[in-house]
């Protein structure tokens, strides 16, 4: 499709453990198209992080990506993620697309403060903008200066010209290494700092500037989910993968990082995958959004449409609009889920499914488009 930034086919994910090969995705399939936040909702266990992680090719051992494609967009063409290599990888994460970990540990290194690290992203991403803003206080200074204080800034503003031509010039190195003036880099610290303090100020964070030079270990979970959100959000990226990004925050300041996300959204035309188990903050923040169930998508629709006409049986149990004898026991609790071990055979949902019949035991349906941007995986929906 044109107007789509990534695009997922036939991901299939295992992870080989002691007990057994976990058969975490089976061949999954959706598109995130450009500017729109899709949302991936499902209860715990069905696949929703390993599917975050495996556009990143992030899967950790045992789990390995056993098929599929993740094309994702890149100056108007399609690279397949499967095919690029390390050094590609590592230019794609955090550059173009940038995640919000459900475990904010996974994204921290507990040896540097929250400070450096968010620091470090507007370095690995920003840097060239904020050469600009240091250079244009310069010139600033320069023209309220005179004598030797003017020509002193003036070689000053040469090296950050320097910097903005060839980051990587021998003469920058040389100056980088005489102590006396490697000074020059420390106003593009103190802008580093700055932003970072208005980043942290923006999720909520009271205190920033103490944060600033705190380490992961001394601030609580919430805390450090939200100084995640701050480097992911720092990057800028064309997409932005948020996991449960509110999971471990006040129910006080979810609103206002979801705002952040929103407002990134709209003035950058960052597309958003947002995960979560909760379908009130799929309602009010997803335009479009895919059901999981078993390691499966089995249903994708725009947000109305899905909510006002759900065709999946396990969709409509997650709404509440049948009745199920396990309903009070959804969407939360783990038990429900099959064993993913050995799933079902057939449609993986049959067991637990009130219009179930013997075929659906033994064939397993495709997601297929009943309607118009309306796709659905069941038998009974199959040719409509
Ligand atoms: N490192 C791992 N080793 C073995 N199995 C794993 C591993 N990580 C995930 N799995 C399995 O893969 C399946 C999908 O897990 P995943 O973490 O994606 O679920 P989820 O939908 O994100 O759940 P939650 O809502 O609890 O975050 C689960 O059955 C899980 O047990
Ligand atoms: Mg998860």
């Amino acid at each position: 499709m044109d107007d789509s930034i990534l695009e997922v086919r036939g991901l299939t994910v295992r992870f080989y453990t002691y007990a057994g090969v976990v058969k975490a995705l089976e061949g999954i399939n959706f598109d995130i198209r450009e500017g729109e936040t899709f949302g991936i909702v499902g209860e715990t266990g069905c696949g929703k992080s390993v599917t975050a992680l495996s556009i990143l090719r992030l899967v950790p051992s045992p789990g390995a990506i056993e098929e599929g494609e993740i094309t994702f967009k890149r100056n108007g063409r399609f690279d397949d993620v499967m095919d690029l290599d390390e050094e590609e990888l590592r230019r794609i994460r955090g550059n173009e697309i940038s995640m919000i970990f459900q475990e904010p540990s996974d994204a921290l290194n507990p040896v540097y403060t929250i400070g450096e690290q968010i620091s470090e992203a507007f370095y690995a991403h920003r840097k060239e903008e904020m050469v600009k803003e240091v250079i244009s206080d310069l010139e600033e200074e320069i023209k309220n200066s005179d004598g030797f204080r003017k020509r002193i800034l003036g070689f000053e503003n040469s090296l950050y010209q320097k910097m903005l031509e060839n980051p990587d010039s021998l003469m920058l190195e040389f100056f980088s290494n005489i102590p006396i003036l490697n000074r020059y880099k420390d106003r593009l610290k103190e802008e580093a700092r700055r932003r970072s303090i208005e980043m942290l100020e923006d999720v909520g964070i009271p205190d920033p500037e103490g944060v600033f030079d705190k380490y992961p270990f001394e601030m609580s979970g919430g805390m450090n989910q939200r100084a995640v959100i701050s480097m992911a959000l720092a990057c800028r990226p064309n997409l932005l993968i948020a996991d449960e990004p509110t999971s471990n925050i006040d129910v006080s300041i979810q609103r206002r990082i979801l705002d952040l996300i929103d407002d990134m959204k709209d003035e950058f035309g960052v597309s958003v995958l947002h995960i979560t188990h909760n379908l009130g903050v799929v309602a009010e923040n997803c335009d479009r959004v895919g059901v999981m169930y078993a390691g499966e998508i089995i249903e994708i629709a725009d947000i109305e449409e899905l909510f006002d006409n759900p065709l999946h049986p396990y969709t409509e149990m997650l709404l509440g609009s049948v009745p199920s004898p396990e309903k009070e026991r959804l969407p939360e609790v783990g038990g429900s889920v099959p064993d993913l071990i050995s799933p079902p055979s057939g449609c993986r949902f049959h067991p637990r499914c009130p219009r179930a019949d013997e075929f659906c035991e033994e064939s397993s349906p495709a997601l297929k488009e009943v309607q118009k941007d309306h796709y659905v995986a069941c038998r009974e929906l199959e040719g409509e």
